[in-house]
């Protein structure tokens, strides 16, 4: 089958997945509606197309903090590559690179933060979960000195969310799989005695430990940007500014977190709308298509993460299936451009596309 569009990728990936692990990729929190939600929701949104502009040169570039990526489309933060596929992370930050864009390393990483920067040949970022401030202070110092570029830091799970699929399938994560970078530091590996568990997975009392008040003495700790994932409202978004954070991703972590919320789309416009100019915004969650990008931009947002679809990717053919789905959303996106009348991403604005009236243009 030649592979024109994401959905074939998926339908692929599909066959070649173990059953339990796919439902462990594929999962959300309890019915999965939010999950569902952020896809459709990006179906109320409509482009206007703009003719008769010269569109023969476009220039589908950005900066990200200054670091320069060939189109607006990045790799999200997400454990399990290597439980998936022998290269894991490699694959996943070598398909970036050859992509021309950035990829987000997570904390639960089967290969270290220096086997993948070793590996990469574009910029990346280290997701960081925060468990205890020495772990912290470890990975933090670890992700400076191996040349990562930012810090983003997520923040929407403050105790367990296990899917109720890997409770049925009794799904285990292989913790050599997970803890790449802990390899000299055993002691720090987390307890890995429940069903399911997930990196996210906290107790509150653990959670406690960091706290709006104290990520000043996150960023005491290096002085790369910090950038706070997992953005659903206007409240915290302008407290990321207010504490210092140079960047957000709005984001619901594809709906694996907490169900019945609304998509990460929905909520994109009046985040940048409060926030916009004061740091940098990025988006994640239920993009699919180069047209769900250019939306997402149009709203306000700088960059997009892809977190599902890096998997199906990465099972179809390694770092080159990485790149392969990144290519798709490019060019899909770059025909996003050339009908939309634009030549680069600052053309791009709220007019460029149609908000449906009955969506929420203020949130909490
Ligand atoms: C299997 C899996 C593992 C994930 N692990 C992490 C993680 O370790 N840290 C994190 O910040 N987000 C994690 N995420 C969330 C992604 O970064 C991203 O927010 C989400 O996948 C975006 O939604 P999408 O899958 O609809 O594109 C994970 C997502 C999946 C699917």
């Amino acid at each position: 089958m030649d592979i024109v569009s994401l959905a074939d990728l998926k339908q692929v990936a599909k066959e070649k997945i173990p059953s339990d692990l796919w439902d462990f990729i594929e999962g959300a929190a309890f019915d999965e509606i939010t999950k569902r939600r952020n896809e459709e929701k990006f179906l109320d949104l409509t482009i206007n197309p703009n003719f008769l502009i010269d569109v023969g040169n476009r220039d589908l570039s950005t900066t990200v903090f200054g670091e320069k990526i060939d189109f607006p489309v990045m790799i999200a933060p997400a454990g399990a590559k290597r439980q998936l596929h022998p290269e894991g992370e490699l694959a996943a930050a070598k398909g970036a690179g050859m992509a021309g864009t950035l990829y987000a390393l997570p904390t639960a990483s089967g290969y270290s933060i220096e086997e993948v920067a070793e590996v990469a040949s574009g910029p990346l970022w280290f997701q960081l979960y925060h468990s205890s401030d020495d772990i912290t202070e470890y990975l933090v110092k670890k992700a400076k000195n191996a040349g990562y570029s930012a810090i983003c830091l997520t923040v929407d799970g403050p105790t367990s969310a296990p899917k109720e699929k890997d409770l049925r399938n009794n799904f285990k994560r292989n913790p050599e799989l997970y803890n790449g970078s802990f390899r000299e530091r055993p002691e720090f590996v987390r307890s890995t005695d429940i069903i399911a568990p997930d990196f996210a997975d906290f107790t509150p009392e653990e959670y406690q430990g960091l706290t709006w008040d104290r990520l000043d003495w996150l960023k005491s700790l290096t002085n790369l940007p910090l950038v706070i994932k997992g953005i659903r409202t206007v409240r915290d978004a302008v407290l990321c500014t207010e504490y210092g954070a140079d960047g957000i991703v709005v984001s619901n972590h594809g709906g694996r977190q907490i169900d019945r919320t609304l998509s990460s789309i929905e909520t994109l416009y009046p985040i940048t709308q409060a926030v916009g100019g004061k740091l940098e915004v990025y988006f994640d969650s239920g993009v699919r298509r180069g047209s769900d990008v250019f939306m997402a931009l149009a709203l306000g947002a700088r960059g997009i993460f892809i977190g599902r679809p890096t998997f199906w990717g990465m099972a179809y053919d390694g770092p080159a299936g990485v790149k392969l789905m990144l290519d798709i959303l490019k060019s899909e996106f770059d025909r996003c451009l050339a009908f939309g009348g634009y030549r680069n991403l600052s053309e791009i604005e709220v007019g460029s596309v149609n908000i449906p009236a009955h969506w929420p243009v203020k949130l909490p």
